[in-house]
């Protein structure tokens, strides 16, 4: 299997701030030649996305307290298909968010035990319209991961 990063994402629209936090991460992960870099929106990836990713970036904007509704569903529609074979998967979470974040990240980590995935960064809180220094931690983060998952780190 080709080493795959598949970044799953949710945003109120396409040019949103969570999106742009995206590109961010893609293009530092896509500077590790040796890896596959995938960006499926929330409501596009299903369990056989999850099955074929060596490594798991998760991307949301709050909404409510939470996480968006098409991530929620994300997780929904994936626990059963995959329960007990992606055990270990290094992920890490971006969070975009007005003046929060906090109860998006603690959702998402409720859900990931139950998938008993690995976090491997801690989760990036985006405040606001993401500044040029953000959008540096959000390219790094996924250069890291990406690094990471070619040499097999995690
Ligand atoms: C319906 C809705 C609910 C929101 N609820 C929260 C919230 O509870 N806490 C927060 O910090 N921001 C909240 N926000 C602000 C968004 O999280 C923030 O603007 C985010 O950067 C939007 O990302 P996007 O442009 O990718 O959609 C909310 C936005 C929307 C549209």
């Amino acid at each position: 299997m080709a080493t795959r990063l598949l970044i799953v994402y949710a945003s109120q629209t396409e040019t949103g701030r969570a999106r742009t936090l995206v590109d961010a991460a893609a293009a530092g992960a896509r500077e590790e030649p040796g890896v596959d870099t995938v960006i499926l929106r929330a409501d596009a990836a299903g369990p056989d996305d999850l099955l074929a990713c060596s490594g798991l970036l998760l991307v949301t904007p709050e909404h409510f307290g939470y996480m968006a509704g098409k991530l929620k569903d994300f997780f929904d529609r994936t626990y059963y298909p995959v329960e007990g074979r992606t055990v270990g998967l290094p992920y890490a979470l971006m969070v975009s968010c007005g003046n929060d974040g906090r109860g998006t990240v603690s959702a998402v980590e409720r859900i990931v035990a139950g998938y008993r995935w690995k976090a491997v960064a801690p989760p990036l809180r985006v405040i606001g319209a993401p500044s040029p220094a953000q959008l540096t931690e959000a390219h790094d983060l996924g250069l890291a991961l990406a690094t990471g998952l070619s040499l097999n780190a995690f």
